[in-house]
């Protein structure tokens, strides 16, 4: 299925009663995710989906192979070692030190999904939120139901406990394994026919499942591979199923065990197209809830309403400031109403939070890509603007007008920080590790705190992506130049050749935090740039 060809299957009902995404205010630690979520084509687009599209894609390009199913199984290995007494364990991304085990037979799969998403793992997004962001986007790309998607997972940085089942674990040891997990054995059957709704099994790694160790020998589990749906369970119970882990050798039937297990009464139950989604969706949820007891998830990750995107505000010479970005309007439900809105008016305060008469910005629709970015089910229209405002005056806030719409971000407008601005054309990295970072400081407020909260990621020999995202404190130091009401501060550190350009920090400057800026801007060469 295709991104951009929206209302395709179900809207969940929730989305449609808010038109403000409940409790939202931006910025938020969580905005990084909702756009991978949310952004997966179009413009701005982030394409999380591409390393399951179309649903059986892979990205070892393999025919043999199937992304999706390889994303869900990858989660599934990882969360079921929960232990709910004493709440260790679950999807916390411990199974990229646990590949040499025989229960994680067939690791190219598990290594290639954990490969895919290292390139958006960041401070804002652990290996962990990734693993059950590629649940909902697998799921639905496959065209299955929604699966909720929260926030909030840490990362492993060692092994967990052993205890995923295996297609010889006898029934009993595989019930105790889910039930350890926080799962009944009603639970258990569904979670098994939701989960092999897609992929097969491989012969080059269960060559005496399949009976046949070639890397073509891939038995689907049904006969609808590239739809996440119920065959599964109605060839099973209509007893026409390819599925090897039913029809294979008698002591790796798994499937058949654990089917038939209660009489086939939950198989019976799924047949039913629409119990099966809405029981996967609740299932595969609780599947990627499992965390360990120290986490805290946030609340389902929503479309946002009005998004503020990319924005910048820098100093450009002794008078002005450069004030640009993008707003991001969800137009799903708006559509409905008439066209896109022709512009937006963005009316601002300025550095004392005063409305100056004068003081509004025009945004026009982006045109590059027709401007429209898409989810699976939404849409948003993103609008640009670009303005030179005198520092004298500056910007603390903005609201968000159009048609007869006022947005105010929950009451105190969208927040811009004008007293320490992010310099990306003055900052640098030289040789893809000597990072300079360089702020404009306001003059009355160069005797506070001012730093830089540096990402850093670590790396471990023959574990996939960075195994621990940690931030690392930059301090900043007046340069002593002086431009108009600002002064140039910068810091200097060392940073790893792999994440240089591809780096976040937060200027800090007393109590304003300026949050996730991107190195990707920096100038690169033998030398930074001169300060003026
Ligand atoms: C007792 C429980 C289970 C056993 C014994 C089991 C066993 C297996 C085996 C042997 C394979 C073949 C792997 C390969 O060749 O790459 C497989 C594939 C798969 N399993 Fe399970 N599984 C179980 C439960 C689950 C659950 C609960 C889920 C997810 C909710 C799941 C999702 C998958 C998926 C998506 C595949 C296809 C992978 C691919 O095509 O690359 N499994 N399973
Ligand atoms: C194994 O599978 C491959 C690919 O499907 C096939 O060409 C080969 O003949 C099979 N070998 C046996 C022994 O069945
Ligand atoms: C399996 O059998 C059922 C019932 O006879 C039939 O409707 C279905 O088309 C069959 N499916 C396959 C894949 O053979
Ligand atoms: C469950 O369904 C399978 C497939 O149709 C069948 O072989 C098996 O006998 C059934 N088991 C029970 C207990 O009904
Ligand atoms: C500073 O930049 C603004 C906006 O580009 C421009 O209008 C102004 O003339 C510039 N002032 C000086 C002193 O260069
Ligand atoms: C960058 O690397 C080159 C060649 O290794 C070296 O000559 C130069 O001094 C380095 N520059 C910096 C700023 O470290
Ligand atoms: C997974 O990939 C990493 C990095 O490419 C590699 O070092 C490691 O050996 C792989 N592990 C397995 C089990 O394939």
């Amino acid at each position: 299925m295709k991104v951009g060809t929206f209302f395709l299957s179900s809207l969940p009902i929730l989305f449609v009663l808010f038109s403000e995404t409940f409790g939202y205010t931006w910025p938020s630690w969580t905005d990084e995710l909702e756009d991978i979520m949310y952004l997966q084509g179009g413009f701005f687009h982030r394409g999380f989906h591409d390393g399951v599209s179309p649903c059986t894609f892979s990205t070892s390009r393999s025919p043999f192979r199937n992304g999706a199913a390889e994303w869900i199984r990858t989660a599934y290995h990882d969360a079921i070692t929960h232990d709910k007494s004493s709440g260790q364990g679950g999807l916390d991304a411990s199974l990229r030190f646990e590949m040499d085990r025989k229960e994680n037979t067939g690791t190219q799969g598990l290594n290639d999904t954990f490969g895919f998403f290292s390139s958006y793992q960041s401070i804002r997004a652990s290996m962990a939120d990734l693993l059950a962001l590629g649940v909902y986007t697998s799921v639905r790309e496959c065209g299955g139901p929604v699966v909720q998607f929260r926030a909030g997972r840490i990362d492993a940085t060692s092994p967990n406990e052993q205890g995923v089942p295996e297609p010889t674990t006898d029934l009993d040891t595989t019930k105790q394994q889910f039930a350890k997990a926080g799962f009944s054995e009603a639970d258990m059957i569904a979670m098994v026919a939701c989960g092999h709704s897609l992929g097969g099994v491989h012969g080059n790694d269960f060559p005496e499942i399949t009976g046949n160790n070639s890397e073509q020998s891939f038995p689907k589990f049904d006969s609808t591979n590239g739809q996440f749906d119920n065959a599964v369970v109605t060839e099973y119970l209509a007893s026409n199923t390819t599925n090897v882990l039913v029809i294979g050798p008698h002591d790796s039937n798994s499937d058949m065990r654990i089917f038939t297990s209660d009489h086939n009464a939950t198989m019976r139950t799924l047949t039913n197209p629409n119990t099966f989604r809405t029981t996967c969706a609740s299932i595969l949820q609780r599947m990627v809830d499992t965390v360990p007891s120290t986490v805290t998830l946030t609340d389902p990750i929503l479309p946002v309403d009005i998004k503020p995107a990319s924005i910048k505000l820098s100093l450009t010479n002794a008078t002005h400031l450069r004030f640009e970005g993008y707003i991001r309007i969800r137009m799903t439900e708006r559509q409905k109403q008439g066209p896109i809105p022709e512009q937006l008016e963005l009316p601002y305060k300025d550095r004392n939070g005063n409305q100056c008469p004068a003081c509004v910005i025009t945004a026009k629709p982006s045109t590059f890509q027709g401007g429209s970015g898409l989810g699976f089910d939404d849409w948003f229209q993103f609008y640009e603007f670009g303005v030179d405002i005198p520092s004298q005056i500056a910007i603390s806030s903005f609201n968000v007008e159009f048609n007869d719409e006022s947005h105010d971000n929950g009451g105190n407008g969208f927040p811009i920080h004008h007293e320490i601005l992010d310099q990306p054309s003055q900052s640098c990295l030289l040789n893809l590790t000597d990072m300079t970072i360089v702020a404009a400081v306001r003059n009355d407020r160069v005797n506070l705190p001012t730093y830089a909260d540096l990402e850093v990621k670590e790396f471990t020999q023959g574990v996939v992506g960075a195994v621990s995202i940690t931030s690392r404190k930059v301090e900043m130091q007046s340069t002593g130049k002086v431009l108009g009401d600002y002064t140039f501060f910068s810091g200097r550190t060392t940073v790893d050749a792999r994440t240089g350009w591809f780096t976040h920090y937060d200027l800090v400057n007393g109590e304003v935090k300026v949050e996730f800026r991107s190195s990707a801007l920096f100038q690169g060469g033998t030398s930074c740039p001169q300060i003026p």
